[in-house]
């Protein structure tokens, strides 16, 4: 069963055929008035709409843009609980800190396994309306063997791409003892959650982890199978971008507060750097300077972040606004860094572009182009979503 859809006016394929001469953003692609045809779950022709082949159902876009599905690749969505409170107070003028994970470690303890099924079912469905085709999801509010465990568990029942964070702070039950943390978090509580991740984290900041023990993690992780990701640099200069790049890490996550070092070392690694302007939104801090890293020739992806805490939005199509309104990127630039840029972030080849062979993961936007994601911010523009060439949405 192939599908073919037609009369698109902005088909954004990040094929590198398709990039116009002198593109200010190396890597996004796109075709004008254009066709696109899935078959088997993939991306099977693209090309212009006046040349598309026959297909067993065909689909008119009127014009509107299609792009690849938003790729994801930071949320934290297995809680249970909120945290609208410490928002308010931080829009009254408090700061925001790490301490504030502590009250939803609480309540996810507190949570049956149907209550936290529940809330990620309901936060995936919110992604996926908004054009989110692929997500990572990070343990990180249970804090023991077993609720780490039965997190990383009910995440890998929504995504492959699942993240052990263990070392997301020191519960209160260790705060006289955080190296016995660090050894149980490498330990027990890795062997329980490794054979459900793929992914190791640790959030490597002050009032956290420090770089020993975020090395120590890692490594661990690392030498259970599971392939390195940092929380890096969100609340002030810190060893963890440096730390993240030594280990291979497939990305360092927020990057808020760069020293040259650490731009320098991200442009010349394959870590990308992954921004989350959706937290600085939360709460008031500056933005990354995504501008420093793209002249760097760093990678730079954009993702949500979801969480209760730092930054309550699933909406990619918010992310890319703040992006291009308060980072300086263009249009382009972010587009890709929240498609291609996403995947890249996660290591994968089959997701954030149209290729053919991609994975026919399509968003169908009630606009003529990509433009409009930033243009029209606030407003709902995903028309159509298509995952593995199903249309879901
Ligand atoms: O990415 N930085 C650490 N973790 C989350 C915040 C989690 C929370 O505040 O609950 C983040 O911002
Ligand atoms: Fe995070």
């Amino acid at each position: 069963m192939s599908v073919l859809i037609s009369n698109i006016g902005e088909l954004v394929t990040n094929a590198p055929s398709d990039s116009s001469p002198g593109s200010v953003a190396p890597g996004f692609a796109a075709l004008r008035d254009a066709a696109l045809v899935i078959e088997s779950g993939q991306v099977a022709w693209t090309g212009a709409a006046c040349a598309a082949p026959a297909a067993d159902e065909v689909v008119d876009a009127a014009g509107r843009a299609v792009l690849p599905g938003f790729v994801d690749s930071h949320a934290h969505l297995v809680f249970a609980g909120e945290r609208s409170a410490e928002f308010a107070s931080r829009m009254a003028g408090l700061p925001y800190s790490a301490g504030g994970i502590r009250s939803t470690v609480a309540a996810t303890r507190a949570a049956s396994d149907e209550q936290l099924r529940g809330n990620l079912a309901r936060l995936a469905g919110e992604m996926l309306a908004q054009g989110t085709t692929t997500f990572e999801c990070k343990s990180g509010y249970g804090l023991t063997v077993a609720d780490e465990a039965r997190s990383v568990a009910l995440a890998a029942e929504v995504t492959t791409e699942v993240t052990y964070l263990g070392a997301h702070v020191v519960p209160p039950e260790f705060e006289q003892d955080p190296a016995g943390y660090v050894e149980l978090v490498c330990g027990p509580m890795l062997a329980a959650c490794a054979p459900h991740a793929r992914w190791v984290d640790v959030f490597c900041e002050r009032g956290a982890f420090g770089a020993d023990e975020a090395r120590a993690v890692l490594a661990a992780g690392a030498a259970a199978g599971l392939q390195p990701r940092v929380h890096a640099s969100q609340l002030g200069y810190g060893p963890g971008v440096q730390v993240a790049v030594e280990a291979g890490a497939a990305s360092a996550d927020h990057c808020t507060f760069l020293s040259n070092g650490d731009v320098d070392a991200l442009a010349a690694s394959d870590t990308v750097a992954t921004l989350l302007p959706g937290v600085e939104f939360s709460t008031r801090q500056p933005y990354p300077d995504a501008r420093r890293l793209l002249e760097a020739g760093a990678t730079v992806a954009i993702a949500t972040d979801c969480n209760p805490g730092s930054c309550f939005t699933s909406s990619m199509p918010l992310c890319v606004a703040l992006a291009v309104r308060e980072m300086r990127m263009t249009t382009q630039e972010a587009v890709w860094a929240a498609t291609a840029g996403g995947a890249a972030a996660l290591r994968r080849r089959d997701v954030g572009h149209l290729g053919v062979g991609a994975r026919a993961d399509l968003v169908m936007l009630d606009g003529p182009s990509h433009t409009y994601l930033a243009y029209r911010p606030g407003v709902p523009q995903i028309a159509a979503v298509w995952r593995g060439g199903v249309a879901v949405a």
